[in-house]
């Protein structure tokens, strides 16, 4: 099993919405993905718990629990489990980097945004964790044409010490949306610009972890099981993460 810690040191960067998409995206793809959500604004919570899954896929707990969480997780076949985490206290994130696989250090394209990405970048290095920065509301491309804003904020980055994500989230209604429905953006709409998005993230970071392929036939999400356009949303999902991971 593979843990992945999601954080910034800075409110509204995106935490919530990085953990949520990966992780739905992942269990979607036929992965066994569980979600602890270690803020006490429980944002996570809110968007996923009426979720029937919700007792098997979300937990609400805090970084003083998270070898039990991770022990329960290993032993019920988990492949991957995803930490929402706070901007604070900080000795609670420096816990959950440490025991984890993989941090992402999420930030803005802004300059106050990538000043406080270092704080999380120089926490990222007091570990052996590895990190990767992902830029999140990012402007859109225009005409095929990377937005300077998003040129500009991979230029500062590349001073920093933790490399960045290629696969960069735009800023996309579609987030909204699948929040207010109780859901991920690939489940809410697999063939939106913004599931796309965070199909190539999930890509990127299933390279780094050596996470497993998704099962050609996994069990299906139920709730997707009575739509027959979720079923094929989800095949063809499988499938794009399949040609992602292998290439
Ligand atoms: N790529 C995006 N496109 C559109 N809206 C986004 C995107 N990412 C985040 N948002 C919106 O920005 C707000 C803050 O995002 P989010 O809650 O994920 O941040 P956070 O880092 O978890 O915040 P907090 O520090 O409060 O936990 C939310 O309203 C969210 O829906
Ligand atoms: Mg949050």
């Amino acid at each position: 099993m593979k843990t992945i810690t999601v954080n910034s040191r800075k409110g509204g960067a995106g935490k919530t919405t990085v953990s949520v998409s990966l992780a739905m995206a992942a269990r979607q793809a036929g992965l066994k993905v569980v979600l602890a959500d270690m803020d006490p604004l429980r944002s996570s919570t809110e968007i996923l718990r009426s979720r029937a899954e919700a007792p098997s896929m979300l937990i609400e707990t805090n970084a003083g629990k998270l070898w039990v969480l991770q022990e329960g997780c290993r032993r019920n076949g988990c492949d991957l489990l995803v930490i929402d985490t706070p901007t604070h206290p900080e000795s609670e994130i420096i816990h959950c980097m440490t025991h984890s696989d993989l941090v992402l250090a999420v930030t803005r394209p802004t300059f106050l945004d990538l000043a406080a990405v270092r704080e999380t970048i120089a926490l990222v290095q007091r570990t052996t964790t590895p990190g990767l920065v992902v830029l999140n509301q990012c402007p859109p491309k225009r005409n095929g044409e990377e937005n300077p804003v998003v040129i500009d904020a991979i230029q500062r980055l590349r001073f920093g010490k933790l490399p960045v994500a290629k696969s960069v989230l735009r800023s996309r209604i579609a987030y909204q949306h699948a929040f207010a429905s109780n859901c991920g953006v690939t489940e809410w709409d697999v063939n939106s610009e913004a599931a796309a998005d965070v199909l190539w993230l999930l890509a990127e970071i299933s390279k780094h972890l050596a996470l497993p392929r998704p099962e050609k036939d996994a069990p299906l999400p139920r709730a997707l099981r009575r739509r027959p356009q979720g079923v094929s949303a989800v095949r063809t999902m499988q499938a794009a993460l399949k040609r992602l991971v292998a290439g």
